[in-house]
């Protein structure tokens, strides 16, 4: 098998472990160490599955894929005290390419994010074009109107300062106050505002589903790498 071998100083940088400058002091130091080499340089071309700092694999060199459990109160910024970032090991924040969410979900809602470096595929799963269903949990404020599931349905809803009219949803009213809401595009605030143009306030969302992924037993703020045929698969 061919093995991609990268210049351990460039490696280290773009993975987030140190600036190139310290990549000779933790040499100096010995905190890094190459399968098959007596002596690691800092130019010395290396497999990155062969590299280990202070006695530990690297996180994969390739692109990241994650499925993510978003908790209450945090954002999808990189640069806010509430960062959703500061749940992924700190390095992350200097790698290149940048982690990034498909999608965002505002600071109440909880629930299910996919995140990646690789925008390419980043794209595949946030273009409006794919119409990527994504399964909402409500509790609102107030009874659910009787006729909500029909308005839902036809897609003439219309959202405050907005011209184009929603896609048609589909919803399950599990209790008065609750239901399970499918969209197939995603709007600024867009459930809060739908139930808003329903008459009615959100007191609680969480996402429990975005096309085939699921959260299973993720907590809050826990997350997993995606394995490969859940990768490849069409959005
Ligand atoms: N709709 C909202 O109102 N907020 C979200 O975070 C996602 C969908």
């Amino acid at each position: 098998m061919t093995q991609t071998l990268e210049r351990l100083d460039h490696l280290l940088s773009r993975l987030g472990y140190c600036s190139r400058s310290e990549v000779r002091k933790w040499l100096r130091e010995d905190r890094i160490r190459v399968t098959g080499m007596a002596t690691p340089r800092f130019g010395s071309k290396v497999n990155p599955g062969d590299v280990y700092i202070d006695g530990e694999a690297l996180d994969p060199a390739e692109p990241l894929y994650l499925l993510y459990h978003k908790d209450l109160g945090n954002v999808c910024a990189h640069d806010d005290p509430r960062s959703i970032y500061d749940d992924f090991p700190m390095r992350w924040r200097y790698r290149r390419p940048v982690l990034s969410s498909a999608g965002r979900l505002d600071r109440d809602t909880s629930g299910l994010l996919l995140l990646s470096d690789d925008g390419q595929w980043l794209h595949r799963w946030s273009h409006a074009r794919n119409a990527i269903p994504r399964h909402y949990r409500v509790l609102l404020a107030e009874p659910l109107r009787a006729d909500a599931e029909q308005i839902l349905a036809s897609g003439t809803l219309l959202l405050d300062g907005e011209q184009e009219r929603c896609q048609p949803a589909s919803m399950v009213r599990t209790s008065t106050h609750e239901l399970r809401l499918t969209l197939r595009e995603g709007r600024y605030h867009e459930v809060r505002r739908m139930m808003a143009a329903l008459g009615n306030h959100v007191l609680a969302l969480h996402r429990e589903g975005f096309g085939p992924f699921v959260l299973e037993n993720l907590a809050p703020g826990e997350w997993r790498y995606l394995h490969r045929e859940e990768i490849y698969q069409e959005p």
